[in-house]
């Protein structure tokens, strides 16, 4: 279930600078006393510090390292990315959800975020290992009203947020992405991006875009501990998942407000660029028509890796596996 006034009482009292009056909760949220009593007493039971002082109201004194629905509404400040939030405990697989979401006409910006997935999905028909309390999965509902062929730039527009989150919160770290949309720190995978589109040939009816980060594992599967990490693995500490989820929001937000404004990915072609881990690096085109090698130069403006090849000419790659040498064992 989308949370609702149990978010909006957390925010009110997160964000005042002092006690907020129980009066002033029920004339801003149009609920009565009765009610925000109720969810005082739930977020107390769930571990939030709330101070309750007669004729003054409630302060949040300190609140747990909770995944919830309502800890990621209360602290977002967008205007539409994660303002619905369905929050699952476990789920089999949240773009699953997303798109049953869809179907049942929720709103654009709509997300889903689970503790841990049953049957998580990668790309190329891949399993995304999903244990609990450790990682992010999430996946954003979208309702663009652009052409289809425009979408596979959405999918950057993730990678580019993810990046700049990870970057801002930890600017030691060597942050890059692969393009088109795996996101990696110290050269190792942290970040997997799922988007799935349902479209007639010219009209989107939604677009679900899924993101797995890899947050607080300490160790990974033998099969995978060469090629991925974890922020806690690169940074040495525990990190906060919403703080991750509500920064990746934001800038979504504010990315797709200037591509859709564009139509294109002009204006952040060389944010990207700059964190294009394939940049000036020989890559292996895995095109259905033959493979081939070239020098990867950056991306163009509607998202396509631009691949010097050895005669002097170019090429773009719009879609398909680009293997990167030296990164995920390709020499
Ligand atoms: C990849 O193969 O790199 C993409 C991985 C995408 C995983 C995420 S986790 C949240 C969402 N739900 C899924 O089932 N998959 C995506």
């Amino acid at each position: 279930m989308a949370t609702s006034i149990k978010a909006s009482v957390l925010k009110e009292i997160r964000n005042g600078s002092d006690h907020v009056s129980g009066q002033e909760l029920c004339d801003k949220l149009g609920v009565s006393r009765t009610a925000v009593w109720k969810v005082i007493k739930q977020l107390q039971a769930e571990g939030y510090d709330i101070e309750a002082v007669t004729n003054k109201g409630y302060k949040l004194l300190s609140y747990p390292n909770i995944l919830s629905g309502s800890e990621i509404m209360s602290r977002l400040s967008t205007t539409w990315a994660g303002q619905k939030v369905y929050f699952h405990k476990e789920t089999e697989s949240t773009n699953d959800d997303a798109k049953y979401l869809a179907e049942e006409g929720m709103d654009h910006g709509s997300l889903v975020v689970a503790d841990c997935q049953t049957a998580g999905k990668g790309r190329r028909g891949r399993a995304w290992v999903s244990p609990p309390g450790e990682a992010i999965y999430m996946s954003l509902l979208l309702r663009p009203d652009f052409s289809p062929d425009q979408a596979s730039m959405l999918t950057l527009l993730m990678a580019i947020s993810v990046a700049e989150v990870i970057n801002g919160l930890f600017p030691d770290l060597k942050v890059n992405i692969k393009w088109p949309n795996d996101v990696l720190v110290q050269e190792r995978k942290v970040c997997g991006i799922l988007t799935e589109m349902s479209a007639e040939p010219d009209y989107i009816h939604h677009v679900v875009i899924g993101v797995g980060i890899n947050v607080n594992q300490k160790e990974f599967p033998p099969d995978v501990e060469e090629i991925a990490t974890s922020l806690r693995l690169c940074h040495g500490e525990m990190i906060d998942r919403v703080q991750i989820i509500v920064g990746v929001m934001e800038y979504f937000e504010y990315y797709y407000g200037i591509f859709t404004e564009r139509g294109d990915v002009s204006d952040f072609v060389h944010i990207y660029d700059g964190y294009l881990i394939n940049r000036g690096r020989e890559v292996r085109v895995l095109d259905p028509k033959g493979e081939y090698t070239g020098v990867a130069e950056g991306i163009n403006d509607k998202g396509e890796l631009i691949i010097n090849l050895p005669d002097g000419s170019a090429t773009t790659v719009a879609s398909g596996e680009v293997s990167v040498r030296g990164i995920y064992g390709y020499v």
